[in-house]
């Protein structure tokens, strides 16, 4: 039976290995973390993170064979093939802060496994990191560890949450890069058969090292971009009288463009979007390219420019004033279908709001009140460096309450703002809401979801 590790229990190392363990009953998957809590939570009835069709599949092989384990030394050290789904934030200070990826989480994961390693290993890169730290990994590995032989293989993830169980099931690619050698080739040919289980062939897509790393960083940057894209037109679209719905529409009807992720928003969040670009532009810029760094970067600036332009355009519209009025904000999740607030725009959009001496109540069907409190008391980039959490602001606290339902949220608010598409706010009673608001009432629609017509 081959056996697998992953280190990191996250949002990728979770969903990515039951789905391996579902579809390859031959395989034993074993994931670790070096938090205890999480593990607990992955071995409890409440898994550690909300994902539709998750709990089902966990249920499926926990315990047959996918366990969720602490003893990192132990499942490492028996592995034939070891994941590495460790976070790769953004730097906050140091070289490159800002911008550069930390791999300090990384380079620990390697050095625990050269440390423990008693027999040859497979080790995989699952985690986005910058193009050629494969190259840095074989090097910590291959000095720390007694004769015990590696290969190094990227393997990036393209799931995206809320449809990360969709997108593990039926994937438009997956993606193994190798060292070009015949030991690279048989590692590369080793986890292809993983995937065969239940991936065609023809989606299995193999290159070099390199080209796997860059991809990643590649295809979320084309992704983001086409959010910025259509959110620049979004303030074109509000210039001129044009509806940005439909511009997209007849954009995306072109088969070369195609019509998928067109969708204008209050500007895209999530944990990678911004992190990888970052990367990308501070890798652009150590190789001597600044114009490439430059073009990327502006992906960047839109989305922070349509967050800004959100709450501009909600401060205006209330006679210049929000100061003491009550805002009501649905959805603080960064899309539907996740209760993950890493980089969500709803957190721009609040502190911008509170900025202006707002009183909000926010609701969202999947985000406890913790977690709102301590998103918005934190800086940019500390979400993921767990030690520089910063206490909550005694005025943040007070001018921030959670409300059970929609409908608390907005009982006497004088607007509204709508920042995740969550399928309940399509079908919210808002002659009821309208009502129970006071006058005039106002609905900014950061995610397109209300149907002006009904
Ligand atoms: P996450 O923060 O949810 O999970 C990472 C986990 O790694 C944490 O539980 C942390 O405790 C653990 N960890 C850190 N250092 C460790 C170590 N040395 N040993 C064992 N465990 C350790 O992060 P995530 O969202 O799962 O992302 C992981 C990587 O995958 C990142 O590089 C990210 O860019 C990439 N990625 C994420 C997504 C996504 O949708 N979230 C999709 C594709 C790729
Ligand atoms: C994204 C990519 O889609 C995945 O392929 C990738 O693996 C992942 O990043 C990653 O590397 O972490 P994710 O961030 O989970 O996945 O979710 P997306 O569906 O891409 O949405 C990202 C953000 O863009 C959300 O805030 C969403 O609301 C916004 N968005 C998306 C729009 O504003 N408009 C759209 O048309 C699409």
């Amino acid at each position: 039976m081959v056996k697998m590790c992953c280190l990191g229990a996250g949002y990728v190392g979770g969903p990515t290995m039951a789905v391996i363990a579902l579809k390859c009953p031959d395989v034993e998957v074993v994931v670790v973390d070096i938090s205890t809590a999480r593990i607990d939570a992955w071995n409890s009835e409440t898994l550690q993170i909300y994902e539709p069709g998750l709990d089902d599949v966990v249920k499926q092989c926990r315990g047959r064979n996918l366990l969720f384990s602490n003893d990192i030394e132990k499942h490492v050290s028996e592995a034939d093939i070891v994941f590495v789904s460790v976070n790769t934030p953004t730097k906050t200070r140091g070289l490159g802060a800002g911008k550069a990826a930390d791999l300090t989480y990384w380079e620990s994961a390697a050095r625990l496994i050269a440390d423990v390693a008693k027999s040859d290993k497979i080790v995989v890169e699952k985690s986005t990191v910058p193009v050629r730290t494969a190259e840095a990994i074989e090097k910590i590995l291959n000095h720390n560890s007694d004769g015990i032989s590696f290969q190094i293989l990227s393997n990036p993830e393209f799931l995206a949450e809320g449809t990360a169980i969709q997108d593990l099931f039926s994937p438009d690619r997956v993606l193994i890069g190798g060292r070009e050698t015949r030991e690279g080739r048989r590692a590369v040919e080793a986890l292809k058969d993983v995937y065969a289980h239940w991936v065609p062939e023809d989606r299995i897509l193999t290159t070099n090292l390199w080209s796997a790393e860059l991809s990643k960083l590649a295809a979320n940057a084309f992704l983001a971009q086409r959010i910025s894209s259509v959110n620049a037109m979004s303030a074109l679209c509000e210039a001129t009288g044009a509806n940005v719905a439909e511009v997209a529409y007849a954009v995306g009807k072109d088969s070369r463009v195609g019509p998928k992720f067109l969708n204008a928003s209050v500007g895209f969040g999530g944990s990678c979007f911004q992190k990888d670009i970052l990367n990308l532009v501070y890798i652009c810029e150590c190789n001597g390219l600044p114009e490439v760094a430059n073009y990327w970067k502006q992906v960047i600036k839109i989305n922070d420019y349509q967050k800004s332009r959100f709450v501009n355009r909600v401060v205006s519209s209330m006679f210049n004033t929000v100061a003491n009025k009550r805002i009501a904000v649905l959805g603080f999740a960064f899309k539907k279908d996740t209760g993950d607030t890493r980089e969500t725009p709803a957190i721009d959009v609040c502190k911008g709001l509170l900025g202006d001496q707002a009183k909000i109540s926010i609701y969202d069907p999947q985000v406890t009140e913790d977690q709102i409190q301590r998103d918005l008391a934190m800086n940019k980039f500390d979400w993921d460096h767990p030690l520089h959490l910063q206490p909550m602001s005694p005025t943040a606290i007070k001018q921030v309450s959670v409300a059970w339902d929609a409908y608390e949220a907005a009982k006497d608010a004088h607007g509204i703002c709508i920042l995740t598409e969550w399928d309940e706010f399509k079908t919210l009673d808002y002659t009821r809401i309208y009502e129970s608001m006071q006058k005039p009432a106002f609905v900014f629609d950061g995610r397109n979801v209300v149907d002006p017509e009904s």
